[in-house]
């Protein structure tokens, strides 16, 4: 937890600067890095990076909590129109919204947030999710065309804009397939509304057939030093079809900042309430104890770089390619200044090779969502 930490304050555009330097420690230690994206990357300036053929700021803003923080407290919004310029202000051009967050509102904030430089960011909004149209209530999942259109008008509509940078398939629909989705999405590129696509805790399968008929430029996906189940299965391929990896909650929500401890407890809503690797068994043990071994090693390699815990999760996961670009949520500025400090901290090959298998070596314990939001992780539509 980093409020008492001072933050250096670097000026826009010399920010993020450390994280071509990771880049390059982790290639000179021999580890990989996509070979496309690391020629796709090497005319940038350091605080860049590509997803596909789009560029953005190499750390990104979530805003899904500015209106309301893990259904408990409503941030004031002028606060959080100030934060989002103060972002830009320090070089994050990056921002990730939705249509179901809020629901609508968040868009309405970033929108107005970014309307004095609007042409210099990179807007990201999603559809997929059925919300009852009059209350906002939530419904389901559906990439419906008709409802993707609704869903896509309505969005640039909240967002006071006449196209976004890149529109995301927010969860897979088991009823469309994905080439259907696709061509939509086609049409909505064709008026202009939208510049890239992708797709969001895809399955395998579904992320090679969006791409063959319509090329992605990222898929997002939760990714942290606590969640890295799609190493395996979706980063591969993301770096084989060369497009680029957006990790959400790298934070874990919080937990990787330090600011979770065995006495905290969350408000029955409250995403992390329902996630049971961050279970307690009452008597000082359950998942979370043991899941604290990762904080404990984030705190560790803090002390080893004179930084934050936040601040090695974050550089852990921009260490882990340039095709990898964290959008950390927070309502608070100070928070995202530390954030945004964490370009600076960089690792040698060596000491990126021994972080990652000191977390190699712990297992964590209980599942990062509820069943029901189970289900939808890595879905595959059904064949057109
Ligand atoms: N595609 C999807 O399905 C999906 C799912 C979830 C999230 N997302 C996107 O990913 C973004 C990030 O995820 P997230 O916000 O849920 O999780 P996160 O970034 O892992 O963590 C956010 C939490 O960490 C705290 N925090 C952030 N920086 C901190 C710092 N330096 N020190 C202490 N605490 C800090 C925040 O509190 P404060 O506000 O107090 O800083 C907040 O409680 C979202 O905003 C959203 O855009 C996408």
């Amino acid at each position: 937890m980093t409020d008492d930490i001072t933050p250096t304050g670097p000026s826009r555009r010399g920010l993020l600067t450390g994280a071509a330097v990771a880049t390059a420690a982790v290639a000179a230690g021999g580890l990989s890095l996509a070979p496309t994206r690391a020629r796709a990357q090497s005319s940038l300036p350091a605080d860049r990076r590509m997803l596909g053929g789009l560029e953005v700021s190499a750390l990104g803003l979530g805003v899904q909590n500015q209106h309301r923080t893990f259904t408990t407290l409503v941030p004031d919004r002028n606060d959080m129109i100030a934060l989002i310029r103060t972002a830009y202000d320090e070089g994050v051009t990056f921002f990730d919204c939705a249509e179901v967050y809020g629901p609508y509102l968040c868009e309405e904030i970033l929108g107005e947030a970014v309307a004095p430089f609007r042409d210099e960011v990179q807007i990201t909004t999603k559809f997929g999710f059925d919300l009852d149209p009059d209350t906002g209530a939530f419904v389901g999942v559906t990439s419906r065309p008709e409802r993707i259109r609704a869903a896509v008008e309505g969005s640039l509509q909240r967002l006071g804009m006449d196209h976004v940078e890149l529109l995301y398939q927010h969860r897979v629909d088991p009823e469309v397939p994905i080439e259907e989705v696709a061509g939509v999405v086609q049409d909505l590129m064709d008026e202009g509304k939208a510049l890239h696509w992708g797709l969001s805790e895809c399955g395998p399968q579904t992320l090679r057939r969006a791409h063959a008929a319509l090329p992605l430029a990222a898929v997002q996906s939760e990714y942290s030093m606590l969640y890295r189940g799609r190493e395996a299965d979706i980063l591969p391929i993301t770096r084989e079809l060369g497009m680029g990896f957006v990790p959400f909650a790298p934070l874990a929500y919080g937990f990787l900042t330090g600011a979770i401890d065995m006495a905290t407890t969350f408000a029955p809503s409250d995403f992390r309430a329902l996630t049971s690797r961050m279970d307690t068994d009452g008597e000082g043990g359950g998942p979370r104890a043991a899941n604290m071994a990762v904080v404990d090693l984030a705190r560790e390699w803090a002390g080893r770089k004179e930084a934050e815990p936040e601040q090695v999760a974050l550089a852990w996961l921009m260490a882990q390619g340039d095709d990898v670009v964290p959008i950390p949520g927070t309502t608070n500025v100070t928070h995202l200044r530390d954030n945004i400090g964490a370009a600076a901290v960089t690792f040698t090959g060596d000491e990126l090779a021994e972080l990652t298998a000191a977390l190699d070596a712990i297992e964590v314990q209980g599942e990062r969502a509820p069943a029901a939001v189970q289900a939808w992780n890595g879905a595959e539509a059904p064949e057109a």
